[in-house]
């Protein structure tokens, strides 16, 4: 089992959109996947179907999430925890996040079992998954701090724009102090993947000369490696996210994976093609 983090602490790069994405073209090539939400925004549980409604008596998420995973040592294992998300055929496992994450970061953080609890409770279910796949929040957090501490690789989303570009030299610094605590506790450095370059305009003149620049400076200047595949900016990827159905007078959200909903889009052979790499990059191929 592979347990890989999608992290940049800029927020909206396609963190979410890579990790639901990804996750969904492993699946259909036939890997077992876990998909879990580390973020207090949920975004990763919306995009998955789990979260119907956006109304509180329907909220069967609040006592059974990825919170209730960390607080407790004993109780709620992963696989009490985790849904069967149909927004891909075949389905996915998903571990669904909560607001209340966000309120009970300082307790957590005072556990001294919290930051390793989930790499625990990952071993008990190493024979049943192939790739677990985690979604993180937009900054340096506790949260995020337990993905990159739990994780086997790092891969990070980047609209490659300036503001993005002067993240990575904090993910950088992030990365090490992770290392060090991973020292601590006997395990080996976090592998790196690479920067993955994602929303990126298909305009031709863009991708024959800025684009190329731009992914020059993060080899050279981050000292970061950059993913083969690149995400282009496509209309179907927002909108495959944004489905929504009209069930007697109610909006649910139907979200599907871009292959589902287009599996001959571009869109969708981007995500097979990161598939691929991932799967020759993890040795799993
Ligand atoms: N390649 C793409 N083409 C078109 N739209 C995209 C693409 N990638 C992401 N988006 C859209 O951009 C928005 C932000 O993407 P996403 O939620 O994946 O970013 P994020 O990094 O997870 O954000 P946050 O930091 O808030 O968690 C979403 O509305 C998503 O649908
Ligand atoms: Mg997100």
């Amino acid at each position: 089992m592979k347990i890989i983090a999608v992290y940049h602490n800029k927020g909206g790069v396609g963190k979410t959109t890579t990790v639901v994405n990804l996750a969904a073209a492993l699946r259909k090539k036939g890997k077992r996947i876990l998909v879990i939400d580390l973020d207090s925004q949920a975004n990763t549980t919306f995009a998955t179907g789990l979260i119907k409604f956006d109304d509180e008596e329907f909220d069967d998420i609040r006592d059974n999430n990825i919170l209730q995973v960390l607080q407790s040592e004993e109780f709620y294992p992963i696989q009490e925890i985790a849904r069967k998300s149909q927004f891909n055929n075949p389905e996915i496992d998903v571990l669904p996040s909560h607001i209340d994450l966000m309120q009970y970061e300082t307790e957590l953080n005072q556990l001294d079992y919290s930051r390793l609890i989930l790499i625990e409770k990952l071993e008990e279910v190493k024979d049943i998954y192939d790739f677990v796949l985690i979604d993180t929040p937009p900054s340096l957090n506790l949260y995020a701090r337990i993905a990159l501490i739990t994780a086997d690789y790092l891969i990070i989303p980047s609209d490659l724009k300036p503001f993005a570009n002067q993240g990575l030299v904090n993910i950088k610094d992030f990365v090490k102090k992770i290392d060090g605590f991973r020292r601590q506790i006997k395990r080996s450095p976090l592998e790196v993947l690479g920067v993955l370059a994602c929303k990126i305009s298909t305009n031709v003149r863009f991708v024959q000369s800025t684009l190329r620049n731009r992914m020059e400076v993060i080899k050279q200047r981050y000292n970061f490696k950059i993913m083969e595949t690149i995400i282009y900016d496509r209309d179907d990827l927002a909108k495959c996210a944004e489905k929504i159905q009209i069930l007697e007078n109610k909006e649910i959200a139907v979200p599907i994976s871009v292959l589902d909903f287009k599996p001959d889009s571009a869109s969708a052979q981007e995500f097979e093609l990161l598939a691929m790499e991932v799967l020759q990059k993890t040795g799993m191929k």
